[in-house]
């Protein structure tokens, strides 16, 4: 049984740039006037019509609570759950279905893993590894949960092109670290971290790595089982699935001895007065009414992505910043932040004299969307020495063609700054 439209299925093979164009409505409005050239895929990405028909569905035809009536639609609404449930598992390639956990987003499931294995596995003295590279999400919740137990935050360093040092990162693993939290793609350089021969470097020395795949699960395939880390967290909202719902993955040993994140409702077996039972994973970690939208959203998403071919999406998108970094590169005054070998979808620059917001202004007057500010990575602009980057960031959707007017726009910014 579905309440959600059975998506048309792509052949992987048959990349059709204008078809998949017109999967998104999104993409035929007008901003201020001109096209809109969305490039600003790294903060959210835009959704498919059949994402947006999912949530249409679910609402029109399979609304109810979950895992609490014996009635037709709550029994619909949680089989559609659960389906969902799998497709992430199946998304990801994790073992077992119990290790998917739906949360808010990324920086949800990081705060879960920070606020249950970090709470209980930091102590004083401890240390927590993350990068140089990492934004706010994967972070604050390690700084938290460090000043809360005494415990040490380390960083491993980049260097210039915006790479990890490898060498410092293997050094900083030391007898203190309970755990590494890296980011699989930087959002504001977009480096490719070599996070499998990372995380065979934590294992050598027995320390469980969490992988915030938020900027790769929109470009590549994931499968953590190769990757075998401990936890992975992404976002739906920037793969082509809706705000507001999210997963963390985890090995379900580590998530069965994780204490609760939220009590509430669906997260128990049974309550007393003097004793709760807590239900078992990943229901333990899914307090209160979920967002059952949400997921059938990521559902229909990660169908349209596997209907297109995931490394369909990623060899596309590789083209399209090869191009930029070309096209964009070569202008006078541009500099480039960021410039890794291994990188994903991500072109961030400074222009000479200019401040980054007023490139996004002038670049918006044109219908051009880019992020300008720190991208929610203070310390990655701190280590540029620079306050603020342009980024533009890119999706299935874009073509060579807003490249090109990407590049007429900084040009139109290089005039009126002179
Ligand atoms: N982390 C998101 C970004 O990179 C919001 O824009």
């Amino acid at each position: 049984m579905s309440a959600v439209a059975a998506v048309p299925i792509r052949k992987a093979g048959s990349f059709d740039l204008a078809r998949i164009r017109e999967d998104f409505p999104i993409l035929r409005m007008k901003a201020r006037g001109h096209d809109l050239v969305y490039l600003d895929n790294a903060a959210t990405s835009q959704k498919p019509q059949a994402v947006i028909d999912a949530i249409v569905q679910y609402y029109e035809s399979g609304n109810a609570n979950i895992h609490r009536g014996v009635h037709y639609l709550s029994e619909k609404a949680t089989e559609e759950f659960e389906v969902g449930r799998r497709a992430v598992q199946r998304f990801i390639n994790a073992a077992h279905v119990k290790e998917i956990v739906f949360v808010r987003g990324t920086t949800e499931a990081i705060n879960l893993a920070a606020q249950t294995f970090g709470r209980t596995q930091v102590g004083a003295g401890d240390e927590v590894l993350v990068t140089a590279m990492e934004h706010h999400s994967n972070i604050v919740p390690w700084q938290m949960i460090c000043q809360e137990k005494g415990a040490k935050l380390r960083v491993a360093p980049i260097n210039d092109q915006g790479e990890l040092l490898l060498d410092e990162f293997e050094q900083l693993l030391g007898p203190r670290t309970k755990l590494a939290a890296i980011g699989h793609v930087s959002n504001a350089l977009g480096t490719v971290n070599p996070v499998k021969r990372m995380i065979a470097m934590a294992h050598a020395r027995g320390v469980p790595v969490l992988v915030d795949g938020a900027q790769a699960a929109p470009h590549m395939q994931i499968d953590v089982q190769d990757l075998d880390c401990e936890f992975y967290a992404l976002s739906g909202h920037k793969m082509y699935g809706p705000t507001g719902i999210g997963v963390l993955y985890g090995k379900a040993a580590l998530l069965e001895a994780m204490p609760p994140y939220q009590g509430g409702g669906d997260m128990i077996r049974s309550v007393t007065w003097e004793k709760t039972i807590y239900n078992s994973i990943p229901y333990k970690f899914e307090a209160g009414t979920p967002d059952m939208a949400g997921v059938a959203g990521l559902k229909a998403a990660i169908e349209y992505m596997n209907g297109i071919g995931v490394e369909q999406i990623g060899a596309h998108e590789h083209d399209l910043l090869e191009y930029a970094t070309r096209v964009v590169g070569s202008l006078p005054g541009v500099r480039l932040v960021g410039t890794a070998a291994e990188k994903a979808g991500v072109l961030s620059f400074v222009l000479e004299d200019v401040h980054p917001h007023d490139i996004g202004t002038i670049l918006d007057q044109q219908g051009i969307a880019v992020r300008t500010g720190h991208h929610c990575a203070q310390p990655v602009m701190d280590r540029f020495g620079i306050p603020a980057t342009v980024r533009a960031s890119f999706a299935v959707y874009n073509t060579r063609a807003e490249v090109d007017a990407l590049a007429r726009g900084i040009g139109r910014v290089l005039e009126v700054f002179g």
